[in-house]
């Protein structure tokens, strides 16, 4: 996707044309530099504050047009309230972004508070606020309505006080911008462009970091006796595909961590078909796969010091004279047996065989694998939080305070040899579905009887993946969810 926004970072000097953003507490008060570039307008931000009503309290915003005294075109003033409370810069970042008019070609946003200047860390989080804000997937727009054009090429620069620590803290926060587009990107395509084997080339280009990247094909998923994927996959005109990433920047034949994620390219049900009503949505059913996709782009991107493996099962699930039936009986890698109730319950066979494949070749420290695997943790957790399963109680903690840092919460959700009953099969070891009590629970109960005894966490995003609430940093359909998540438990846990 063409990204036409082009940012860096610059000393504070007052800029020549454009946009200019500042920032202000809730006693109108600005940094010494930001003072001093305004001072050329006189009284007119003072002015301008009563004529609005703006008191600078955090989310409002002061919106001056050709500024008097002042070469911009437009100054903003954002208000932060009480600066030394600010926590989320990146939402800071995002709500800037959110003022600055979609027409401007150029802008200046001066990173200085009342107190002194931001951290580089914070000026690197403003910046990405900015770029997760700033991105819109509108590859399939050939019009644009009168007024709502947008300028071919957008170059903002970040003032700030110190621009070497500045660059290097965004170097780190670059790549972890850049995976997380990735992934929106992935999950906005539409299913007739990326299909399993498309999606598996796009995973390709992650050799171009320095990534790994092998390919399976159905002769090679069937020599491995992965037919719990290939049953799935068997009613669809498309290929299936299971992917395998490796970034190796940890110690030479250290365990690596590793990610796994459902890549339902499209999901109609198959035989168990769905409803007409927002099926279009089932084209986002590899989110969890395209999450694992963004993730490795950036652990690469940013050189970080770990082994990583990343593992996206891709199938498209349709019904067919060839679809897999309710009742078939398919034997997974692992040797169980796998009784089909619902066709519709497939993200979980994909799973069955990548986690078990995984977790046979690489012996991981631990495994997390995500996918938009029920409705009913949508129905459990609405869009707020993605619903938790794990076997283990460290990895659970590192989750969820990852979780709260970064704003892509989790929330922890039981397992039990109760609830494990409810999957036991008549006629095979395990059965897909279990019934219509605790949809999201059976399912991770499912999927542990693939994982043995590594320690392992299911992460359903089937409320957060798409289709979540509009914020500060998201505009969009695809939410991208989960790579700055995981990027950040590897950085805070597993990097040497
Ligand atoms: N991909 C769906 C789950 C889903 C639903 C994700 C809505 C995002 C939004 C999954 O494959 C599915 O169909 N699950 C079934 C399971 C049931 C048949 C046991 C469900 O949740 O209804
Ligand atoms: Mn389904
Ligand atoms: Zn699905």
């Amino acid at each position: 996707m063409a990204n036409r926004l082009r940012t860096g970072f610059g000393s504070i000097a007052a800029p020549a044309r454009g946009v200019l953003v500042v920032f202000a507490d809730d006693g109108l008060r600005f940094g010494s530099a930001t003072q001093a570039l305004l001072k050329p307008a006189g009284d007119l931000v003072a002015r301008a504050a009563a004529a609005d009503n703006f008191k600078g309290k955090n989310g409002a915003a002061l919106d001056i047009v050709a500024p008097q005294g002042l070469k911009p075109s437009r100054l903003i003033v954002i208000g932060v309230g009480k600066a030394a409370d600010l926590e989320d810069f990146v939402k800071l970042g995002g709500a800037a972004m959110g003022r600055i008019p979609a027409a401007a070609s150029e802008a200046t946003i001066v990173l200085e508070f009342p107190g002194g200047p931001m951290k580089p860390e914070q000026a690197a989080d403003v910046a990405l606020g900015v770029e997760l804000r700033a991105y819109a997937f509108d590859r399939y727009k050939t019009k644009r309505k009168e007024g709502e054009e947008r300028p071919a090429q957008r170059r903002f620069t970040f003032g700030v006080a110190n621009v070497q620590a500045a660059r290097k803290a965004w170097s780190e926060r670059e790549a972890v911008a850049a995976g997380t587009l990735v992934a929106r990107d992935l999950v906005n395509e539409p299913p007739n462009v990326l299909f399993p084997e498309e999606f598996a080339r796009r995973a390709a280009t992650l050799r171009k970091l320095g990534v790994t990247v092998e390919v399976l094909d159905e002769r090679a998923m069937k020599k491995l006796g992965m037919n719990a994927l290939l049953g799935v996959g068997q009613g669809s005109r498309h290929a299936s595909r299971v992917v395998i990433m490796r970034w190796n920047g940890g110690k030479s034949g250290a365990a690596p961590v590793a990610f796994v994620g459902k890549g339902v390219c499209f999901d109609t049900g198959g035989i168990s078909i769905k409803p007409a009503g927002s099926m279009e949505d089932m084209k986002g059913d590899m989110a969890g796969a395209a999450c694992v996709v963004g993730l490795m782009h950036a652990l690469a991107g940013r050189k970080a010091a770990v082994n990583a493996v990343g593992a996206i099962g891709l199938v498209e699930n349709m019904p067919d004279g060839n679809a897999q039936r309710p009742s078939d009986i398919v034997t997974s890698m692992s040797g169980q047996t796998i009784e089909i109730i619902n066709t519709d319950a497939e993200g979980r066979l994909v799973l069955a065989d990548v986690l078990w494949y995984v977790k046979s070749r690489f012996k991981p420290k631990f495994m997390i694998d995500l996918a938009t695997l029920t409705g009913a943790i949508v129905v459990s957790l609405g869009h707020e939080h993605a619903g938790l399963f794990s076997n283990d109680d460290r990895l659970s903690e590192r989750l969820a305070k990852a979780g709260t840092a970064t704003g892509e919460r989790v929330w922890r959700m039981p397992l039990s040899a109760e609830y494990d009953k409810l999957i036991d099969s008549k006629f095979a070891d395990v059965k897909n579905t279990g019934g219509r009590m605790a949809g999201a629970i059976t399912a991770a109960q499912f999927l542990q009887r693939f994982v043995d005894k590594t320690p392992w966490a299911h992460l359903d995003i089937a409320g957060t993946g798409f289709s979540s609430p509009q914020t500060e940093t998201n505009r969009g359909w695809a939410s991208g969810w989960g790579v700055r998540l995981l990027e950040r438990l590897v950085a805070d846990h597993y990097e040497r």
